[in-house]
């Protein structure tokens, strides 16, 4: 089953006609990549250390309508924003960093001088991800890429969903047959190699993996996933605690990309601190120093031995893997209200333990909590900028939603002013994997 109302037929003809402009062919001939963004309930911040998560995708994300191209020309508009990213698929592309740093080596790479139009970068990673593992591309694309109106750098994942969409457009323009798996690695590659963060696989798991209205639940050491089932409808009536939701987003203003926030490898580092002390404690000191090779007793029994900082990171990343254990169990049976108090929960560690929210998130998290309608909220994504998410009972979701909007901007009417009205608190529907139509 598809999501629902997304993208709509408007939108997709929108999309084949600006990429019939650019590109001077036909619109039947333009395929689209429907490449949603993701929602992690539970299992937030632990991905890079091997943890355990949950999430989901919402009826809301990218789409990127385009041509093969007849060469090996890649040609790019965006729908958000300025200038045409030119490249062709032959040229060899370095990591991002390495062109950073190195001012002459490439002086001479066009690549180089498309570095000015800097929403290009995705592609051009995508483009690096399939090169480095041996994938030989002829064909370019000639494409134009907009996301969900006021939905970029959110914490909604838009980084990896333009990941995937250039990833799998590039892909089907090359006849390359690539599985999902093996994608969330080309995505991996992406983020961590060629744009230098430091973040696990959530991200791009929740785009490639989920399917409308189960909750994907990935291992990401093992890198095994189950898609949990939503109890049938009926059974949701049946007894109290029982609830149909809608997914709620509470926008804060605050926005910018996160390979340009210094937090994150800075939180990384510090989870990888934790762990080498803890295994080196236990005598596991030749492991990788992950906290999912640490054992929960071994973490009971030397949590002592961490600087407090560090303890609180190794307490996040224990108490995060015990909720999604009982996140699961709560899904699994319909109940919402046990599944919200957690996602509550999580929210609280992320402030508490991993100290990654800032204060307009923060004030969001506490106006949803005293909603009411909603079963439970938290950051969306690292919670350094973007949105908070809340589970909120069906029937009360337009009423919440108009709650929360009024009392962020008695809060923060500087950054509520900057934010469209219109999408400032949005209700949104569960969604489906990215796909190609
Ligand atoms: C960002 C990262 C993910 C994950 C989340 C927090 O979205 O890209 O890998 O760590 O933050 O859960």
């Amino acid at each position: 089953m598809r999501a629902l109302y997304w993208p709509s037929e408007t939108e997709l003809r929108e999309v084949r006609k600006k990429v019939a402009e650019i590109s001077g062919r036909s619109a039947e001939e333009v395929r689209v990549v429907v490449s949603p963004y993701r929602i992690c309930p539970l299992g937030a911040h632990i991905d890079h250390q091997g943890g355990t998560v949950s999430a989901m995708t919402i009826n809301k994300g990218i789409l990127l309508g385009f041509i093969p191209s007849a060469n090996s020309e890649v040609l790019l508009e965006s729908g958000q924003f300025e200038g045409v990213v030119r490249f062709r698929v032959d040229e060899v592309q370095y990591p991002r960093h390495a062109i950073r740093k190195s001012d002459n080596i490439h002086a001479n790479d066009s690549s180089q001088v498309q570095e000015e139009c800097n929403w290009g970068i995705y592609a051009r990673g995508a483009l690096y991800a399939l090169q480095i593992t041996g994938n030989h591309l002829t064909r370019g694309i000639t494409g134009f890429i907009c996301g969900s109106k006021g939905l970029d750098s959110s914490g909604l994942s838009s980084s990896a969903a333009a990941g995937v969409a250039y990833l799998l457009a590039l892909e089907s323009a090359n006849n390359l047959i690539i599985s999902p798996t093996d994608n969330i690695e080309l995505d991996r590659i992406i983020e961590n190699e060629y744009l230098g963060l430091r973040n696990g696989i959530l991200d791009q798991s929740a785009i490639l993996l989920s399917s409308f209205g189960y909750l994907t639940f990935m291992n990401c050491k093992t890198k095994e996933h189950k898609l949990i089932p939503p109890p049938k409808s009926h059974e949701f009536k049946e007894c109290s605690g029982k609830k149909t939701y809608k997914i709620l987003l509470a926008f804060s203003g605050l926005k910018h990309a996160l390979p340009n926030n210094p937090g994150y490898n800075r939180r990384v580092a510090e989870c990888k601190e934790a762990a080498q002390i803890l295994l080196d404690a236990s005598g596991n000191g030749e492991l990788e120093p992950l906290l999912c090779n640490v054992e929960v007793e071994a973490y009971r029994a030397h949590k002592y031995k961490l600087e407090p900082n560090l303890a609180r990171r190794a307490e996040h990343y224990f108490s995060e893997n015990m909720r999604v254990v009982k996140g699961l169990e709560a899904w699994a049976s319909g109940n919402m209200e046990e599944f919200g108090k957690l996602i509550s929960a999580s929210g609280l560690s992320s402030i508490k333990n991993y100290e990654c929210g800032c204060e307009p998130l923060i004030q969001l998290y506490y106006i949803l909590l005293k909603t009411p309608g909603v079963l439970g909220a938290r950051f969306s994504g690292a919670g350094f900028r973007g949105c908070c998410l809340a589970f909120v009972e069906a029937d009360r979701a337009a009423e919440a939603a108009s709650i929360v909007r009024k009392e962020y901007q008695q809060q923060q009417p500087m950054l509520a002013n900057h934010l469209n009205r219109e999408t400032t608190v949005l209700v949104c529907e569960a969604g489906d994997s990215a796909h190609i139509i």
